[in-house]
């Protein structure tokens, strides 16, 4: 299974604190069936921005002790990056912080949506940069807003959900929508946004289970095999 959202690469953001912990992490993903994580770790603001470089080097680093150590495991680079006005723009001169420079995973703000973000989203678009929205069951402006998510949908835009979510990590409204999303098929990834080795259950397979509940099989296979295969092989 491929984990679509995590924050595993060690140092550059409030995620795993040392190489050691990246390890349990991933050990932990491991043991819960994940074979494919994509490491995205947040973009949200300058100072972030400036760290693409290191972002970069801790990429290579990761994926060579996970070599060394034999895991079996392919990590994919991406980055989780709030949305700001200049967003598209920004992408251009830092190209390989998207995902395959075909996906990327964006952050909304928990309290508002910007009135920029259709702009913003529709020019991700337009460059051919596919924006995958990151949990959002957890914004709960969305809640009840089906309408305009189901647009941003048909527009091309793809959703990622938190596994956590599923099994109430968040609190029943995000399970709720988290629900209902995977119900009206607008959901085409899923992720653990794994911050830490705290909890040894990683929650991806619980999280799994519910999915082949409730989407049936038809979208289960989309969510757990088309959608995430169509991202980590795109080629510009
Ligand atoms: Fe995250």
């Amino acid at each position: 299974m491929i984990d679509a959202h995590t924050h595993i690469l060690p140092t550059v953001d409030d995620g795993a604190s040392d190489k050691e912990e990246a390890i349990r992490i991933l050990k932990n993903g491991i043991a819960d069936g994940v074979k494919t994580f994509i490491l995205t770790p947040h973009i949200r603001n300058d100072a972030d921005w400036n760290k693409i470089d290191a972002i970069k080097q801790a990429f290579v680093t990761l994926k060579k002790e996970c070599a060394e150590r034999e895991l079996g495991i392919e990590l994919i680079l991406g980055a989780e990056i709030s949305i700001t006005p200049d967003l598209p723009h920004k992408i251009d001169s830092n190209p390989l912080i998207t995902i395959n420079e075909k996906h990327v995973l964006v952050e909304l703000p928990f309290l508002q949506l910007p009135i920029y973000t259709e702009h913003v989203l529709f020019k991700l678009l337009v460059k051919g940069v596919t924006p995958i929205i990151a949990h959002p069951e957890r914004y709960m402006y969305l809640k009840g807003k089906s309408e305009i998510i189901r647009q941003w949908v048909e527009n091309g835009v793809m959703l990622q959900i938190n596994t956590g979510s599923l099994i109430g990590l968040y609190g029943m409204q995000a399970k709720r929508t988290a629900k209902k999303l995977l119900k009206e098929g607008l959901v085409h990834l899923i992720g653990s946004d794994v911050h830490s080795d705290k909890k040894k259950d990683y929650g991806f397979s619980r999280g799994v289970g519910i999915i082949k509940k409730i989407a049936g099989h038809e979208m289960t296979h989309k969510i757990l095999v088309s959608y995430p295969w169509e991202v980590i092989r795109a080629k510009s």
